[in-house]
Parts: C-alpha cells; structure tokens; sequence
C-alpha cells in the first residue's frame, strides 16, 4: 500500500482509531487482558492515513508497524483509553474502537506481588466493570461518526444489531471471534457492516490491511 497511489478523500478529517485488548493489573507484575492483537486497529489507522485523514492511534500494542504519518498514544488500562480519547473527542471527526477493552478490572489491585500460601489452593479476585468507552461517546455525541466491532463467539449479527442501537453507533463491525480462521490475533478477518441506516455490507475473508481500506473507503462514503 503505498500512499500516493490512494486518492487523498480524507485531507482534513480528524480520526481516532482504538487498538489491542487492554490489560488491568491484578498486582506489579500480573495482569488481566485478552486475546485481542491490535492488528485491525492498527490497519485501520494506517489505511485512514493512506487516505489522507489526521489520524491518532490509542493502542495497547504500541511495537506494530504504523505509518509515520500517525500519531500513536499507548495506554494500558480502559480507564487510560478512555481518557485519551476523550481528550481528542470534540475536534474529531470519526472514532473506530477496534480495541478490545477489558470489561472488568480488578477491585483492589495488590500493591505487591501476590505470594503462594502453602495450604491455601484457591485465589479469588474480586472484578468490578469498567466503563463502557463507546457507550459513553455515544451518548455525548455531536457530528462525530462512531464506529464500533462486535466480536462474537456466538449469535454474530443479532448481537450486532443490538450493540448498533445500544452504543448509538453510526457502524458496528460484527466479526467471529475464537475460531482457528480470522478475529483475534490473525493476519486475516471477515464481517459484515451494519449501518445506522439499515445497510448491511458483507466483508469476505480477506487480509487485515484490505480490510480495513474497505472499512475506511465505506465510513468515507457516509461522511
Ligand atoms: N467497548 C468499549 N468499552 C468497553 C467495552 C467495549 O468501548 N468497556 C467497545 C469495543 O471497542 C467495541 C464495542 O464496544 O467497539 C463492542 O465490544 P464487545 O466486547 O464486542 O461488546 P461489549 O459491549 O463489551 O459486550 P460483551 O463483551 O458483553 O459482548
Ligand atoms: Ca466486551
């Protein structure tokens, strides 16, 4: 993919793109997360910035390749991710959330390493629920275009439809996730796009990187 060889549709859109599962700490050295890679997200603040979009990455997964022309924020827990999206929230123009935050953090996070008690053979962690980032700027939102994924094992596209109209989406990606080919930590994925508006799109197996370009060519259209 090389930038000049794409039509420079998004000059002047502002994007922020979410990417990789978020990881909350059950002590220093320990924590919860998923098997979420940040590869999709990472397309797809690349494929934005092909396209000519101003373009800042909130990811997990800070080491991947990213186009020079984005900026990236790296932040670990949902409460981090939240916040640095809410800082750019007014002046931006679409929001993907391709990042798999956790929904539970730990309740009291151990200040110290937790030791083995001999004769004790069971932990339990208390979890609480964290804020639910899309949910959150869909309520508060103005002209901005929220995008978000619904990664399921399960019932894809009524979970889906549910998710759009829950989260006052603009788009929810509805992709299966947990079998041997694409979702989560693959090279590949496939999904099909649900719009506000009633549109379905179907997106077959195809590499992360054509991917997202299709994503980002489709939200461009609805601009
Ligand atoms: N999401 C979010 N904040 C959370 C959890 C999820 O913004 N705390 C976003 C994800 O980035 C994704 C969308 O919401 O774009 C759907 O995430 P998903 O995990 O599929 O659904 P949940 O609403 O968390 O519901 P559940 O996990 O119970 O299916
Ligand atoms: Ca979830």
């Amino acid at each position: 993919f090389y930038r000049y060889s794409h039509p420079q549709v998004l000059q002047n859109k502002k994007f922020v793109v979410t990417a990789g599962g978020t990881e909350e700490s059950i002590d220093p050295v320990r924590y919860i997360s998923n098997r979420s890679s940040g590869k999709m997200g990472t397309d797809l603040a690349n494929a934005a910035s092909l396209l000519g979009a101003d373009v800042i990455l909130v990811t997990t997964r800070p080491a991947m390749m990213v186009m020079s022309e984005v900026k990236v924020e790296t932040v670990k827990t949902t409460a981090q991710m939240q916040a640095a999206v809410a800082v750019h929230f007014d002046e931006t123009d679409v929001v993907i959330m391709a990042a798999a935050p956790a929904d539970f953090r730990v309740a009291n996070p151990a200040t110290q390493k937790i030791k083995k008690v001999a004769g004790q053979d069971d932990l339990n962690l208390q979890l609480i629920k964290n804020p639910d980032i899309l949910a959150g700027l869909g309520k508060q939102k103005k002209h901005q275009f929220l995008t978000g994924f619904a990664a399921e094992t399960e019932n894809l596209h009524a979970n889906a439809l549910k998710k759009l109209t829950a989260k006052n989406a603009d788009l929810i990606i509805a992709n299966q996730v947990g079998r041997s080919t694409g979702g989560f930590n693959a090279d590949e994925n496939s999904g099909t796009m649900f719009f506000k508006d009633g549109t379905t799109i179907e997106i077959p197996l195809m590499s992360k990187q054509e991917m997202a370009l299709r994503i980002i060519q489709e939200i461009n259209e609805r601009l």
